[in-house]
């Protein structure tokens, strides 16, 4: 084996990375980090909470946390992660294949949350009538339009004739950031239900626990939109020049 002259392994990372930028990319890389942290603790304590009485399949309340969860802030969340430059797992990638994967964890997402979201309200006599169903309505109807909206920038280029590029992939971005953060707001009011907030007291933690927990939701939320948001606003400012 050929040991590395670590003077030559430093100059050559330097040059690869470019010294103006790299603190930018570790801050960049430090939030995706964090924002993955913030994913694992929000869907796990979701997915214990929803376990607590064992399998969720014989209460509706419990089932629809688990489709909506892994639904909204997990697979969604990872999907619009995948197409960030700076994200981990999925920088190595070339990005046809970042797209596809950002296309099936989209695709997989949105119908768990649907699914999950139809089938709580199926179980209810009034509909939409909490803030927490309202929200998640609305994150429901933004998640459809944005995922009919994505097959077509998907094929953007062979459409590009008849619908210009950005005519659908602003809107796709625009409606998949309400619908993220509409389904923060729902889970939010979830968390605040009196039955989670004693759950997590009587579980250990203080009473304010289901706060981080809301806390956490938007700060992860927030990492996560930054990007496509930036997207979108370059797109437009492209658009109108
Ligand atoms: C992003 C996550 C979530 C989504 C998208 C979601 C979605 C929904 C939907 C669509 C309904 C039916 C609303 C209606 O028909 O009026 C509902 C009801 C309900 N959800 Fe969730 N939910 C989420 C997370 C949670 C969490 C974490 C909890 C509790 C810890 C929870 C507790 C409830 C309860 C108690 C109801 C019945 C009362 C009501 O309608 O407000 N949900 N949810």
């Amino acid at each position: 084996m050929v040991a590395a002259d670590p003077e030559a392994v430093n100059s050559s990372k330097l040059e690869d990375v470019g010294t103006e930028n790299y603190s930018l990319k570790i801050f960049q890389s430090t939030l995706n980090l964090l924002a993955h942290i913030l994913i694992g603790i929000v869907v796990g304590i979701s997915i214990l909470f929803a376990f607590r009485n064992g399998l969720p399949t014989n209460n509706m309340t419990n089932l629809h946390i688990v489709l909506c969860v892994i639904g909204y802030q997990l697979l969604m969340a990872e999907g619009i992660l995948a197409l960030c430059p700076y994200n981990s797992w999925t920088a190595g990638l070339r990005l046809v294949d970042k797209r596809r994967t950002h296309t099936i964890l989209q695709i997989l997402g949105s119908v768990l949350a649907i699914v999950g979201s139809i089938l709580k309200s199926l179980d209810k006599s009034t509909n939409w009538n909490t803030l927490h169903g309202k929200f998640a309505l609305v994150a429901m109807v933004f998640t459809t339009v944005s995922l009919v909206n994505g097959l077509t920038s998907l094929y953007a280029y062979e459409l590009r004739k008849c619908v210009p590029g950005n005519f659908s992939k602003i809107p796709h971005i625009v409606f998949g950031v309400v619908a993220f953060v509409a389904s923060l707001i729902a889970l939010c009011y979830g968390f605040d239900y009196g039955f989670f907030k004693n759950w997590t007291a009587n579980a250990g933690p203080p009473f304010g626990f289901a706060y981080a927990i809301m806390a956490m939701s938007a700060a992860f939320t927030f990492i996560i939109i930054v990007n496509p948001m930036i997207t979108a606003l370059n797109k437009t400012v492209r658009m109108c020049k």
